[in-house]
């Protein structure tokens, strides 16, 4: 599966994303998506790890802002290539194994995930290992697709996945739920965040249209929204904590 996702994710796709969703971004919503992701968390003095930094959009952003010492992983080398360039403050780090990180046990106090575990498949190895690098009470936030029906999509993310030949994993709500209860974090509290991405990316659909853009993007984007109005596919928020003293 990773190397799959790693081949998927070539430099001109990321160029093209990047394009749609601004500098150094892969995820819909810019600062204030990053600012919704983390309203709930006093960020300064913290330390952080961005799991599936891509570009580094979300870790530069946060530098900027925030004093954070601040840690970003993916699995794709040119990515962290790129992201060390535009943002040497964070330290990069390339992930070969969801379950063995190389990073210290007990290190951070946050650690959170925009837009990446939908090319995860086996949640339960990473999220053992997330609970392992995070502090105990230490905070664990994930922003994902996910899917109504477990292992499936319907027509729209489907036609979207033939599109930008990607590969998304429909995992359900309530299988992230018991995952992360089985790896040792508190129940999460769950926030739909449907509508505010549906409306960012029908934004990027009329800008598209807007300056003649690619009829293959706009396609994909007009199926994603559509996922989301018939309810196909939902955004969620997980906020859940390691358990332990
Ligand atoms: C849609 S992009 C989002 C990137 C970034 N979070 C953002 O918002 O700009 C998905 C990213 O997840 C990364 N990814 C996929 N599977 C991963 C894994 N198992 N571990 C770490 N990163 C992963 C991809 O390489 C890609 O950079």
């Amino acid at each position: 599966m990773k190397d799959k996702i790693i081949e998927e994710y070539t430099p001109d796709y990321c160029h093209e994303l990047e394009g749609m969703y601004g500098q150094g971004m892969m995820s819909e919503g810019g600062g204030p998506a990053i600012e919704h992701l983390l309203e709930k968390v006093d960020l300064n003095g913290l330390t952080a790890l961005d799991i599936g930094c891509g570009l580094g959009g979300v870790c530069h952003y946060l530098n900027s802002k925030y004093d954070m010492k601040l840690y970003g992983i993916d699995i794709n080398p040119w990515m962290i290539q790129e992201a060390k360039k535009r943002t040497p403050q964070v330290n990069f780090i390339l992930s070969e194994d969801d379950g063995a990180i190389d990073l210290p046990s007990n290190h951070f106090d946050l650690i959170f995930s925009k837009g990446v575990l939908c090319h995860v498949e086996d949640k339960e190895l990473l999220f053992r290992e997330v609970a392992r690098l995070l502090k105990p009470g230490g905070q664990f936030i994930v922003n994902d697709w996910i899917a109504t029906a477990h292992g499936k999509w319907g027509p729209n993310v489907d036609r979207l996945m033939e599109i930008e030949s990607l590969t998304v994993v429909a995992h359900s709500e309530d299988h992230y739920r018991k995952v992360l209860v089985k790896c040792g974090f508190t129940i999460p509290t769950v926030r739909d965040d449907t509508k505010l991405y549906r409306d960012w990316n029908q934004e990027i659909i009329d800008t598209l249209i807007a300056n003649k853009g690619s009829r293959e993007y706009i396609e994909s984007y007009q199926a994603l929204v559509k996922a989301f109005d018939e309810g196909e596919c939902k955004v969620l928020q997980f906020n859940s904590e390691k358990l332990g003293v």
